[in-house]
């Protein structure tokens, strides 16, 4: 196993209700560390760009909605094999589905306002991160 990057996003119904912290709790007592954040209201074209792949997606106009309707936090997390350790933690997509502890079950509202975004491969961790960090801004 590698030290990697990931990229990750507390989403509009994380902030809302001020669960940034509970949030970053939980992935810091995973290991993982937050090497780089930002909390930032990302415009359409950036939401349809993030989530390009899925935009043949019935979910996708709801999806995009969803992710310009408040601020999120932005995030580059690191360690040991970050990106399957952070889709561990996140949860099921579907809070239902989720495993106990997981971000998703303790506070995700539904599949769509599901609280977090990670990345699900290596090399659309390094698209996303780059999408929204230039390099000095990660201090590992
Ligand atoms: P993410 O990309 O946000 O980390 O989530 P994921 O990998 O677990 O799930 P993905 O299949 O990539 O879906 C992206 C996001 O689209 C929303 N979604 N809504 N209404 C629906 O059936 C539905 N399905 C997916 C979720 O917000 C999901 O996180
Ligand atoms: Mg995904």
């Amino acid at each position: 196993m590698a030290v990697e990057r990931t990229f990750s996003i507390l989403k509009p119904d994380a902030t809302a209700r001020n669960l940034t912290g509970a949030i970053n709790a939980i992935i810091e007592q995973a290991g993982l560390r937050i090497v780089a954040q930002k909390r930032v209201q990302i415009t359409r074209k950036q939401a349809e760009q993030f989530y390009s792949v899925h935009r043949e997606r019935p979910f996708f106009r709801e999806l995009v909605d969803f992710m310009v309707s408040g601020p999120v936090v932005v995030q580059v997390l690191e360690g040991e094999n970050a990106i399957a350790k952070y889709r561990e933690v996140m949860g099921a997509t579907d809070p239902a589905k989720a495993a106990p502890g997981t971000i998703r079950k303790v506070h995700a509202k539904s599949i769509g306002e599901n609280s977090v975004h990670g990345s699900d491969a290596a090399e659309t961790a390094a698209r996303e991160i780059a999408q929204f960090f230039s390099e000095n801004e990660i201090v590992g």
